[in-house]
């Protein structure tokens, strides 16, 4: 498995857009993927429209380790592209 993760300290310069669109790609080259949003922001979320950000569910458990990730997936955005959206529990990291 690899993960990979975009990150720069600066807004606006395409982050968001790379990982939904790299993660995209990847799934259409055969790569069970799953894209996870960490942004509170929810960009991502937003990206693939339909996939809702989580609500009520608490992530926090699954940060600790304390929930299966599962459960948190959404299995129906795109064919081999699972999804975990934004929560904005995400803002106490
Ligand atoms: N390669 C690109 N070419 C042209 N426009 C782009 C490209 N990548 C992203 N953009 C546009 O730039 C804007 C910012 O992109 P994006 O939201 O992905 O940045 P970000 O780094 O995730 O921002 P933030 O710091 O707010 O999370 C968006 O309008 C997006 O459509
Ligand atoms: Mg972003």
């Amino acid at each position: 498995m690899r993960i990979i993760a975009f990150y720069s300290p600066k807004g606006g310069v395409g982050k968001t857009a790379a990982a939904v669109n790299v993660a995209y790609l990847a799934s259409q080259d055969n790569c069970r993927t799953l894209l996870w949003d960490l942004d509170p922001q929810g960009a991502s979320s937003f990206y693939l429209a339909g996939a809702e950000t989580v609500k009520g569910r608490k992530l926090s458990k699954l940060l600790e380790g304390k929930a299966p990730m599962a459960r948190f997936i959404h299995d129906d955005v795109y064919p081999g592209l699972d999804f975990i959206p934004a929560h904005t529990s995400f803002r106490n990291f």
